[in-house]
């Protein structure tokens, strides 16, 4: 069963927002698509860049290394040089915290 483990507060994270965290070992990054939370491992499908140091504008994460362009939601790559998508985690906001699924 995998764990699930606190990355932050809510307040790191606000809108538009991304968040770099590690849980567990693995790296992953939190997305805050108009209010609601979403988990991807930190790593582009293009060149394995981190993606947390990236651009979210609505729903659409833009890794600034090369430009691939990733749904924030579903981890799908939507622009080129990506063509692989990225894992996704189940993630929840909590009254202390966001909260990843790992393991
Ligand atoms: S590593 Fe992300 S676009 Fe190349």
């Amino acid at each position: 069963m995998a764990d699930w483990i606190r990355v932050g507060g809510v307040e790191e994270c606000p809108p538009g927002q991304l968040l770099g965290a590690v849980a567990q070992g693995t790296k992953v990054v939190v997305a805050n698509v108009d209010g609601d939370f979403y988990a991807l491992r930190d790593r582009c499908s293009h060149a394995d860049f981190p993606l947390h140091d990236g651009e979210l504008d609505g729903s659409e994460l833009t890794c600034i290394h090369h430009g691939a362009k990733f749904d924030a939601c579903t981890g799908q790559a939507r622009g080129f040089p990506a063509i692989r998508p990225v894992e996704t985690f189940e993630v929840e906001a909590r009254d202390d915290g966001i909260y990843v699924q790992v393991g």
